[in-house]
């Protein structure tokens, strides 16, 4: 089955056929389980969606950055098939299988670092962060975690309260597990310090030093945990220098760096890891998302010393690892090794540069234009002096993107961030259909305004 690679209405959107899933999807799911468009899918394809009622979207979402390689990768769906014919479960804790330690093998080769890794499989992002703590609690015997303003690491207890944002995500739900403690991040467009990069001299790396004097003392902190590019919290990219001045303080006081790479990896910002992109070889680096190519598995991949501190059977899980998954993740390093998706990333990344600074002249709606490789955003504000969020504006243009055939989705503490995920093997032509959607969903949303664009 090939799709037909362009935006293709044949009714207004929702079709009849996703108004009436949605009447059941009401009476049957929680309303705290939500979705960003009205639209039920029937099939996917390379960068392309087709819905219950025939309409055809370009995806710049890729499933929440779960589709790098492209929905039903051929090699990924050999890789399954292969496993279905073998078996489906054993629990690798019981019968294990060789596609485990295999992954694990190549896993351990391909993220930052020559030293000696080890390698533990579980089923989501957030399972993987948990056991990331519990691991350097283990390694270091200390209980503490200083986690960043504006991130995200998932939606269990541990995890919330590494989370920042309050709304929807912590609202209602604590208490949450102690001994975490949260510093503001390098988000330059906000600064925390009102202050400016470069003369700031990274100062909010090297305040960590004052954390320690005013918050937590170094010697109670067992890591320090960062997602080198923020993803739910806006796509926010550090400068270049930050996370090696952020892992000095950490070594000098013998603490974890664990870097969350759960949306960041496998080629989005145009390394296989963005640790990469920064130079840092991380203790602890956690993937999820892209990895299993479509199927849930996320990584812990550390310092060997490290990934054995817990004693056996401290570490693991019924489905952890699953053989269908592990199969899928080989296809996926298979891919890379001999695609260089990551250069198509960095493509990407410049297509949509190019176009997002003539919009950001054109309309002052557009506050911050940023991005590494092809993880990429624009941050939408009232004013460009005065930066208030414009909330209400972005969700108008996520609507009238799916209404026009382009699903993308919004980011940041103040849902006002425009992001961009789609899979790595978009062609030119899908891509520039797609910006010509966003360009047109910003051009109503800033006309309603009375923004009217500046000719540059
Ligand atoms: C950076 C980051 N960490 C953790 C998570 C949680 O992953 P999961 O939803 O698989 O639990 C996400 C999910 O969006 C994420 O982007």
């Amino acid at each position: 089955m090939v799709l037909m690679p362009t935006i293709q209405l044949r009714t207004a959107i929702p079709g009849p056929k996703s108004k009436a899933l949605a009447e059941r999807r009401t009476k049957a799911v929680p309303r705290g389980l939500p979705h960003s468009t009205p639209v039920y899918v029937a099939r996917a394809e390379g960068a392309v969606l087709e819905d219950v009622d025939g309409n055809r979207y370009i995806d710049f979402a890729g499933g929440i950055g779960c589709i790098n390689l492209g929905h039903r990768s051929e090699a990924v769906l050999n890789a399954v098939r292969n496993q279905l014919d073998r078996f489906l479960h054993t629990c690798v804790q019981v019968t294990p299988y060789e596609s485990y330690v295999r992954l694990a093998e190549r896993l351990n080769e391909l993220t930052p670092g020559k030293f000696p890794k080890k390698t533990l499989f579980v089923n989501s992002g957030a399972e993987a962060i948990e056991n990331a703590v519990k691991i350097a609690r283990a390694y270091t015997g200390r209980p503490a975690v200083i986690a960043f303003e504006d991130a995200f690491h998932g939606r269990t207890m541990l995890t919330l309260a590494l989370t920042s944002k309050t709304h929807p995500y912590k609202s209602g739900f604590a208490p949450f597990p102690g001994d975490v403690y949260r510093v503001p991040y390098a988000y330059c467009y906000r600064c925390s310090y009102s202050l400016k990069y470069p003369s700031c001299d990274i100062f909010c790396a090297r305040h960590l030093e004052d954390t320690f004097k005013r918050v937590v003392a170094h010697e109670e902190v067992a890591a320090v945990i960062a997602e080198p590019v923020l993803g739910e919290g806006g796509f926010v990219v550090p400068p270049p220098e930050y996370f090696r001045v952020l892992l000095e303080v950490c070594r000098k006081h013998n603490i974890l760096f664990i870097a969350d790479e759960i949306q960041t990896g496998f080629g989005r910002t145009g390394a296989l890891f963005a640790s990469e992109r920064y130079g840092i070889e991380p203790d602890i680096l956690v993937s999820a998302k892209s990895l299993g190519g479509g199927l849930p598995l996320a990584a812990i991949t550390g310092r060997s010393e490290i990934m054995d501190a817990p004693e056996p059977g401290g570490l693991g899980g019924t489905f952890a690892g699953n053989p269908l998954s592990c199969e899928a993740a080989l296809a996926v390093l298979d891919l890379f090794a001999r695609e260089d998706l990551s250069a198509r990333a960095n493509e990407l990344g410049e297509i949509f540069q190019e176009r997002a600074r003539k919009w950001q002249d054109r309309w002052p709606l557009i506050g911050d234009v940023r991005g590494l490789g092809a993880m990429q955003a624009i941050e939408l504000v009232q004013s460009q002096e005065r930066r208030e969020p414009a909330e209400e504006e972005s969700k108008q243009i996520v609507q009238y993107c799916y209404e026009h055939g382009l699903i993308i989705l919004t980011a940041g503490s103040y849902s006002n961030v425009i992001r961009l995920l789609m899979p790595l093997v978009i062609t030119d032509e899908q891509m520039d259909e797609g910006l010509d959607v966003l360009e047109g969903a910003l051009e109503s949303v800033c006309e309603k305004k009375g923004q009217v664009a500046q000719t540059v």
